[in-house]
């Protein structure tokens, strides 16, 4: 991938927001004038590569979990603080009492420094509200920032998050399937909210098996593509339910099993891995070499979330290269082009080729190893970020 790149330096040409041409700079300047242009951004010496796609975030979300830290530190598991009322449940409850221009405003400034650390597309989760009141305030607060800010927007209704205190997780599923699916419906026909997927936690604890199968279908039902949490804290066979309901993509995966693994490839549904979390909370690394050998499209996400508070794609990408042993190259396909297919979007993003939507970054080395080399710092070695054309 390394030469391809290079090779293609250094121009390449987007208009209307798509990409006009991609090739040698000579070749491309004979079939351009330069009059064509309203600038030319000289890439000599550095590197243009696609926008990186983060395929898994939490971003919408108020109060501060920073004590959390403190307490996995010495010793409290995931879950631990979790049944304690803390983690999920500290955040809904602050992000019930938020209003939405609040959350609007903190999810804008999140998104804004994912731009800057080289995301140009992100899939952003509801999930902490599990009332429909608040699901859907979340919702949208991520359907006001895809119109007012530059970053590209693939939403999750994640309305099974956690099992909400009161209820049991029986009653939790039938209320999201009998009232927050058909007013989900409703608003999206209507145009009001342009909800893409739907997702589950599906753990020990919170949504078992059957209720994460009915959940999802009930999603799959009315147009959502599924793309749910599995298999991260137990083997919950989430990877096979997922291959067997035509899931787009499953995050997590760290205990997933050999035969999840193979349905899945089979399936061609993605396998989301979040390295930030299993570094975070000292969990097993999910097994990419063996989802890469038997043929899983392997994407990345960055899980920014509460727990997982990391905005940057290249360091998600540095993560996974140590931890889990994915080449570079691997890294970068499974930061743009795989997370563009795990949300449902290969055909218009994550890769420059022509007529794709004009999403780059050009970094300021001739060696585009350097983003994933360097740890951390990015904002300083992306010189420019650009989404549909547009020098952001
Ligand atoms: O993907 N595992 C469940 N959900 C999130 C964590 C959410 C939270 O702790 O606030 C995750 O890691
Ligand atoms: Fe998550």
């Amino acid at each position: 991938m390394s030469s391809w790149i290079n090779e293609c330096l250094p121009e390449h040409l987007a208009r209307d927001g798509c990409i006009k041409a991609v090739g040698q700079a000579d070749v491309i300047r004979n079939e351009f004038s330069e009059a064509t242009f309203e600038r030319i951004i000289d890439c000599s010496g550095k590197c243009v590569l696609p926008g990186l796609v983060d395929a898994h975030t939490h971003p919408v979300w108020a109060g501060d979990r920073v004590h959390e830290f403190a307490m996995k530190l010495a010793g409290a598991s995931y879950m631990e603080i979790h049944q304690a009322g803390g983690g999920i449940h500290f955040t809904v409850e602050h992000t019930r009492a938020a209003s939405e221009a609040e959350l609007l405003a903190g999810l804008q400034q999140r998104l804004g420094r994912m731009l800057r650390a080289g995301s140009t597309l992100v899939e952003c989760k509801s999930g902490y509200g599990l009332d429909l009141h608040t699901e859907l305030k979340m919702l949208r607060a991520i359907e006001r920032a895809r119109t007012s800010t530059d970053i590209g927007i693939s939403s999750t209704y994640c309305g099974a998050h956690a099992v909400p205190r009161g209820k049991t997780a029986a009653e939790a599923t039938d209320d999201i399937i009998n009232n927050h699916l058909p007013k989900l419906k409703e608003l999206k026909l209507s145009g009001e909210i342009q909800v893409n997927n739907i997702d589950v936690f599906c753990e020990k604890g919170v949504f078992d098996l059957e209720s994460t199968r009915r959940i999802l279908q009930a999603g799959k039902d009315i147009g959502l593509q599924i793309n749910f949490h599995g298999d991260e804290l137990h083997p919950m066979k989430s990877a096979e339910l997922g291959a067997e309901l035509g899931a787009r993509a499953i995050s997590h995966l760290e205990e997933v099993s050999d035969e999840g693994i193979v349905a899945m490839a089979r399936a061609k549904c993605a396998a989301v891995l979040l390295p930030t979390t299993a570094y975070m909370l000292r969990l097993k690394q999910p097994q990419a070499r063996k989802m890469l050998e038997e043929g899983v499209i392997v994407a990345l996400g960055s899980d920014f979330n509460p727990n997982a508070y990391c905005f940057s794609m290249p360091m998600v990408m540095h993560l996974a290269c140590v931890n889990m042993k994915m080449s570079m190259n691997e890294a970068l396909a499974a930061a743009t082009i795989n997370a563009a297919y795990a949300l449902g979007k290969s055909d218009t993003h994550g890769s420059l080729e022509v007529g794709k939507q004009g999403d780059l970054l050009i970094i300021n080395s001739s060696r585009w190893e350097h983003l994933i080399y360097q740890f951390g710092g990015h904002e300083a070695l992306i010189n420019y970020v650009i989404v549909k054309g547009k020098v952001i």
